[in-house]
């Protein structure tokens, strides 16, 4: 059986927990697959920094072409983030014929109905488990496990940082400024941080959710959206004098063809499973019309949680390409020729 060979862009946190899960989990991998991953290439544009990885040198490029121009490389995996020039290196290999890998949600909430429609074009595919809530497995969930079910809801803690510190702020009495520094140093924040509390972060994975769940596309800016950044410890403390949790979440909801969305911090009443996810895990609560509540709860960031997501998608797309099989099926949302835009609920 032939090899699989990957190429790398990105090696920094995320990328370097790729590099060490496919190291270390090589066999175990190897025996999954029924054949070895080869990873061919690693670009970034610090090749010189130590990680705690170790790679030989010759692996390493700061020139993208390098994995672009090599035919041999079935499976690009995108760990830069951000719009640009990640758009750019996407679309490329997607070009090229190959099959991409992406833990970028901001990308994907705004640009994924065009990369989907050109990987079709093209007979690849784009594993993106890592989008949205880390580890835990809610693509393959909404997209495979319940794909017979209406989603009638969604509930989610989508953001690591802000449900830390909302937690902080609760149990330990915390003022949101020195949390939010705690959230930063312990290295889950997104580079800006206001991604992260004013809720912008759980709205591109709200996006994700809504097209996979409803099949169309979501205007990003038309969801309604609050962060948490005007939540006092006064409020949190008052809440649960109360019997709640205040917790960011994201809400999806079907309402006769009408569909809720909106994110915001929300009282949660202490016998909710989701006002018992504290710290920085995530969680989400789905409801399908068959399944009924299906909830899942995990690492929602970090190093290693974020590389077993990508590294599933990595063996997932790699099966396929060995069964000779292009596109898989389930994509079905990202697949409509022509995406309408969801029909969202007012909120008053
Ligand atoms: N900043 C994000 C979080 C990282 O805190 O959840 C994972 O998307």
């Amino acid at each position: 059986m032939r090899n699989i060979k990957l190429g790398l862009i990105g090696f920094g946190n995320i990328g370097t927990g790729v590099v060490k899960l496919l190291k270390e989990n090589a066999d175990i991998l190897e025996r999954r697959l029924g054949t070895r991953l080869i990873l061919k290439r690693i670009v970034d544009i610090d090749i010189t920094s130590q990680r705690i990885v170790s790679v030989e040198p010759q692996l390493l490029s700061t020139d993208v072409n390098s994995i672009m121009n090599d035919p041999e490389i079935d499976i690009v995996i995108e760990l830069v983030g951000g719009y640009d020039p990640a758009l750019h290196f996407i679309t490329e290999a997607l070009n090229k014929g190959k099959h991409v890998v992406t833990a970028n949600k901001a990308l994907l909430a705004t640009f994924g109905n065009d990369l989907f429609e050109l990987a079709e074009k093209k007979a690849v595919n784009i594993g993106f488990e890592a989008s949205v809530g880390g580890t835990i497995p809610i693509i393959k969930t909404i997209r495979e496990a319940l794909v017979a079910n209406r989603i009638l809801s969604v509930l989610g803690i989508m953001n690591g940082t802000s449900n830390f510190i909302l937690t902080k702020m609760t149990d330990d009495r915390k003022d949101f400024k020195v949390v939010l520094k705690e959230a930063q140093d312990l290295g889950f924040a997104e580079a800006d941080p206001s991604f992260d509390i004013e809720g912008i972060d759980t709205a591109h994975k709200l996006a994700i959710v809504l097209t996979l769940s409803y099949g169309k596309r979501v205007p990003l800016d038309e969801l309604y959206r609050e962060g948490i950044s005007d939540i006092s410890q006064q409020d949190v403390e008052f809440a649960g004098e109360l019997g709640y949790r205040v917790k960011l979440l994201a809400i999806a909801r079907q309402h006769d063809g009408l569909i809720e969305a909106r994110i915001h911090p929300t009282m949660v009443p202490f016998h909710h499973l989701l006002a018992n996810v504290n710290g920085n895990y995530n969680a989400f609560h789905i409801i399908g019309d068959a399944s009924d509540s299906v909830f899942l709860y995990g690492q929602g960031a970090g190093m290693m949680p974020t590389a077993s997501a990508v590294v599933s998608d990595i063996i997932d797309i790699s099966r396929d390409i060995l069964k000779g099989i292009s596109w898989r099926v389930p994509a079905r949302s990202f697949q409509e020729k022509v995406i309408e835009e969801i029909e969202l609920m007012p909120v008053d």
